[in-house]
């Protein structure tokens, strides 16, 4: 049974202007490339393929949007880190992103999804500082947590509250095995309770 049975793609934006209706409240997900937003997204709305239905192949950065309830959103930005990204689409990157967090007034909280075997990285910083600068409060999932034994797991999880002190809560979460799924889905109602800006 869905958590979120009215779930429903929205659109895809590769500018600002794309970005559509920005009444109501919206969470946005980020992380690198292939870190485990979709997943993420399709597990905690409990939908297996619906942050697939917008995929596009050839890479192309762009910015889709769910609604959950009318309402309210979910975000799936376009991942980071890509190693062979061409610097034109890396500068593309960075002005969606600066204009989405720049501009999205229903903007109130974003997700970091991080691979738990890579752990918190640069352009995870980054996103956090995004936020931080919009005042939105920030929940870390490290996820894939399936490929880590419960030690290591557990070693990531205190060293990465460790290294985000009071900016960010982090779990460990899995797609594959649903571990975290409702500590997430608790989580994302919390940040879609807050206010618009
Ligand atoms: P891009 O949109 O391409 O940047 O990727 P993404 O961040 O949306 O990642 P996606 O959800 O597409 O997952 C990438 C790969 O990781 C897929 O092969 C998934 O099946 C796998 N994956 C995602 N989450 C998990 C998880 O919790 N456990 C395991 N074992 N694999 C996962
Ligand atoms: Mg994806």
């Amino acid at each position: 049974m869905s958590r979120y049975p009215q779930a429903r793609f929205l659109k895809s934006a590769d500018s600002a202007a794309g970005f559509g209706d920005d009444s109501g409240v919206e969470v946005a997900f980020a992380g690198r490339s292939n870190s485990g937003k979709s997943s993420a997204i399709n597990a905690i709305v409990g939908r297996r393929d619906l942050a697939r239905t917008s995929r596009t192949p050839g890479r192309t950065q762009l910015v889709n949007l769910f609604e959950i309830v009318p309402g309210r959103r979910i975000v799936d930005l376009p991942g980071y880190g890509y190693a062979k990204v061409p610097p034109a689409m890396r500068e593309h990157w960075g002005r969606l992103m600066e204009a989405y967090f720049r501009q999205r007034e229903s903007l109130v909280g974003l997700v970091i999804v991080v691979d738990a075997r890579r752990g918190f990285g640069e352009n995870d910083e980054t996103m956090l500082r995004y936020a931080e600068a919009r005042g939105c409060p920030v929940q870390v999932l490290l996820t894939k947590a399936d490929k880590l034994s419960r030690n290591e797991s557990r070693s990531i999880l205190t060293e990465t509250r460790a290294r985000l002190g009071q900016r960010a809560e982090a779990q460990l979460f899995s797609a594959e095995t649903k571990d975290g799924v409702d500590a997430a889905q608790g989580a994302l109602e919390a940040l879609l309770d807050r206010r618009a800006r």
